[in-house]
């Protein structure tokens, strides 16, 4: 795995290889209904232990991890590699223990005491819009690095400012408004879904994607790399590039 680069290394536009931004592994588990979670703020397990364990090593693969505000609010998730093996290993090749953690936001109403920005010694990054960068600084700038992310932010911006960071493997793990924009934006290398065995039943809660213009269609079909059983739960890897497995 490639160390991130210092953010001096950056080199001029014109100099930077054909794929500026990083790999990008979108990731998430679903019911059998297609949704993320319930329709209440508590989060809903929808994945089982040797399932956690498999996303752990995912984690500990990558250079940053990235999920919406939205996820930070209802979640608080830590978003750090569990297993002490794992970030051993990670030290051990130079990197810091768990990957960069990001998020973006327009309305910047997020929470300094958040575990995203308590836990992990590992850089934070925030995107948020243009105009609301002195009010992010204000509020979050003791605890992350609040980058411009444009007016509308666009994830092919973060994207490639993450790759100019040296972010060379990127995940998103959600949530559905995070998914859908990486999709329709094809900015998507692979795909990993996990479904659980059960329904949710209430179209209030997140669906995986919303409404939009996906790459992938009736007469452009997604290549499914991989199906792998996880106890009571199943792992669709699809190829979404000609990156994938490259
Ligand atoms: N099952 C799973 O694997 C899984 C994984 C992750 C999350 N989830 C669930 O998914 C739910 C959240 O999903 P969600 O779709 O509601 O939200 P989300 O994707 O987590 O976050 C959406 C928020 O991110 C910010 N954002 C997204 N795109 C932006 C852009 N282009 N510019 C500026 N800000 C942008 C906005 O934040 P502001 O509102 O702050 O402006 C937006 O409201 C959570 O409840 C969580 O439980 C499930």
């Amino acid at each position: 795995m490639p160390a991130v680069r210092n953010r001096s290394s950056r080199r001029p536009r014109r100099d930077r290889p054909l794929h500026d931004r990083p790999y990008t592994l979108l990731s998430c588990a679903l019911s059998l209904d297609g949704y993320l979670g319930s329709a209440s703020p508590r989060r809903l397990e929808l994945s089982n232990d040797a399932d956690f364990d498999r996303v752990d090593a995912v984690r500990a693969s990558c250079d940053a991890i990235l999920v919406g505000a939205n996820t930070v609010r209802n979640d608080n998730p830590r978003l750090l590699v569990r297993s002490s093996a794992r970030r051993d290993e990670r030290k051990a090749r130079g990197l810091a223990p768990s990957p960069i953690k990001v998020t973006v936001t327009e309305r910047v109403e997020l929470d300094a005491c958040a575990e995203f920005f308590t836990t992990g010694e590992t850089e934070k990054l925030v995107y948020c819009t243009s105009e609301r960068v002195p009010e992010a600084r204000s509020r979050l700038g003791p605890v992350a690095t609040v980058v411009d992310g444009g007016k509308p932010v666009q994830m092919r911006r973060i994207s490639e400012d993450l790759g100019a960071r040296g972010v060379q493997r990127l995940m998103v793990e959600g949530g559905g408004k995070v998914h859908t924009q990486f999709l329709t934006d094809d900015l998507a290398d692979e795909l990993q879904l996990v479904v659980a065995p059960f329904f949710v039943g209430d179209s209030r809660a997140t669906r995986f994607v919303n409404d939009g213009r996906f790459p992938w269609n009736p007469s452009r079909r997604a290549k499914l790399a991989e199906v792998r059983q996880l106890g009571d739960v199943v792992l669709l890897r699809y190829a979404l590039s000609g990156r994938f497995g490259g």
